[in-house]
């Protein structure tokens, strides 16, 4: 039988963990968090209460002034700065609220980067693990376009199918729908989500939507950089 909750075997763990920018003052104080293999969880939380930083820290883009961060089973705090982008290129999908697409790049391309990367997949097979993910989310038809001839729901979707594409552990999503109206967001959402599923791949969403985050297994609220269990944070403030 699997063993439920060790370090080991979570794919994303923070350990007590505790973050400044330089020079400026703590902005995560000792975070505690675990996810599971295949779990989905949504961070809610106000503008600056730290969810952005939290997903820096997951990534290895920033490293802890304290605690322990462990990405894929692997200690973060044990790998120099190179290590670090080849873990994350390999093992993490990154979908962020504007998008991010390279502009010079047609959509296919855009989808082939992270293949180039990350694995020793042959320009043939990437190409054609691109087209096979770029049908996956819709856009089938559109590989041959540059991102500035998308609308920004079609651009969030290539984003998408470019944070999968590479088969990766962890999606970490920074409110990729924020940028979107609500119905497109609801479509992007939905397709993420479908995505995920279809990938077994594991989710750290965060969102300001309350409605969405329901959605997915467990929803975290960031308080001042601590991050609770929404269930002890309604009890804390009734
Ligand atoms: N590069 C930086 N340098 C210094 N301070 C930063 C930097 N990025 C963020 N901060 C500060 O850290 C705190 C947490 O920011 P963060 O971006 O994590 O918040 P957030 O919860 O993602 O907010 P939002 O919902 O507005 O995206 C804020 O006080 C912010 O001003
Ligand atoms: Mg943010």
């Amino acid at each position: 039988m699997e063993q439920q909750g060790s370090v080991e075997d979570a794919v994303l763990s923070l350990t007590d963990v505790a973050f400044a920018y330089p020079g400026e003052g703590e902005v995560l104080h000792g975070v505690d968090f675990e996810l599971g293999a295949g779990e989905r969880v949504a961070i809610v939380g106000e503008s600056g209460s730290g969810k952005s930083t939290l997903l820096h820290l997951a990534a290895g883009l920033e490293a802890a002034d304290r605690g322990e961060v462990h990405l894929a089973g692997e200690a973060l705090a044990g790998l120099d700065e190179a290590a670090r982008t080849r873990l994350r290129r390999a093992r993490v999908g990154i979908v962020f609220q504007s998008f991010h697409l390279i502009p010079t790049l047609t959509v296919l391309e855009n989808v082939m980067l992270p293949l180039e990367l990350a694995t020793k997949a042959g320009a043939a097979e990437r190409r054609e693990r691109a087209a096979r993910q770029l049908a996956a989310v819709g856009l089938a038809d559109k590989e041959a376009r540059y991102p500035e001839a998308l609308s920004g729901g079609e651009q969030q979707r290539v984003a998408i199918a470019r944070a999968l594409v590479h088969e990766p552990a962890l999606i970490l999503a920074d409110e990729p729908t924020g940028n979107l109206d609500s119905r497109t967001g609801e479509t992007v959402f939905a397709l993420l989500l479908e995505q995920v599923r279809a990938t077994g791949c594991s989710l750290l969403l965060v969102t300001h939507s309350h409605e969405l985050a329901r959605r997915l297994d467990r929803v975290l609220t960031m308080r001042d950089g601590i991050l609770q269990a929404v269930d002890s944070a309604e009890a804390a403030s009734a």
